[in-house]
């Protein structure tokens, strides 16, 4: 079998607060392959955002495991797992999070400067990008000048900058209307068509239907593991 992309094991977090710690997460464990494209779904306040922090390593766990890639990086240290981020996963936000006031050209080769490429090779690998999404027009401008779901594939483009093999999207669709909706959902199935892997998380089960696996989550626990063409209509 082929190496995991993601296993997190007993995984958990809990949040200090002003009444204590709260658990937001509570144990879960979950493994994904290469080449899966998954939907987290689940109501407000179940740890789904809580849960693509932690595979983001944008946070970390207090309690469980994580292998990203099979290495265990739920203890590792700050610059060894930003370094792992960097080279392994995009991350796409609800609310696209570009820098106003760079370029979208910039905006997309930011994570080749933390990479440490020259200038030459972030423009070319940043414009090959934009090329991607359709928006190789908009180089040079800013990213009021776009539209949400335009700024949302130049989100995706910067996430795929890095050449990641798997991209984490947090309700990247929740900023958008329908129709704008589903252009983003056919360009993350061409990216899983090429293999990449993906996680999503969305309220909606119409963008939700887009993957091949939909897990739920309820009260930091996830509690239902299905494919989706195995889901009652
Ligand atoms: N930084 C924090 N400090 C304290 N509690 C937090 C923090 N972040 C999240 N929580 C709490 O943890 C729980 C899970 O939050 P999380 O944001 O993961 O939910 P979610 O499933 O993403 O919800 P939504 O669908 O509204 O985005 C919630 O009760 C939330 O209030
Ligand atoms: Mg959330």
């Amino acid at each position: 079998m082929a190496e995991a992309v993601i296993r997190v094991v007993g995984l958990g977090k809990s949040y200090a607060t002003a009444a204590g710690l709260f658990p937001a997460l509570r144990g879960v464990d979950l493994t994904i392959l290469p080449g899966e494209y998954i939907a987290i779904m689940g109501p407000s306040g179940s740890g789904k955002s809580t849960f693509m922090n932690l595979l983001g390593c944008l946070d970390t766990p207090t309690m469980g495991d994580y292998f990203l890639t099979g290495e265990n990086v739920a203890h590792m240290a700050t610059d060894a797992l930003a370094k792992l981020r960097n080279r392994t996963l995009g991350f796409v936000f609800q609310g696209f999070n570009l820098l106003p006031r760079m370029t979208l050209q910039d905006n997309v080769a930011l994570p080749l400067v933390y990479a440490g490429i020259n200038k030459e090779q972030r423009r070319q690998a940043a414009r090959e990008q934009l090329d991607k999404v359709g928006l190789l027009k908009y180089a040079e401008s800013l990213p009021s000048r776009i539209s949400g779901g335009q700024q949302q594939r130049v989100a995706i483009a910067r996430a795929l900058v890095n050449k990641p093999q798997l991209i984490l999207a947090d309700e990247p669709t929740g900023n958008l209307d329908s129709q704008t909706s589903e252009e983003i959902m056919r360009l993350f199935g061409d990216l899983n068509a090429e293999g990449i892997t993906i996680v999503l998380v969305t309220h909606e089960p119409d963008i939700a239907a887009h993957a091949k696996r939909q897990v739920r989550f309820l009260d930091g626990k996830l509690v239902s593991d299905h494919l989706t063409e195995q889901l009652p209509c």
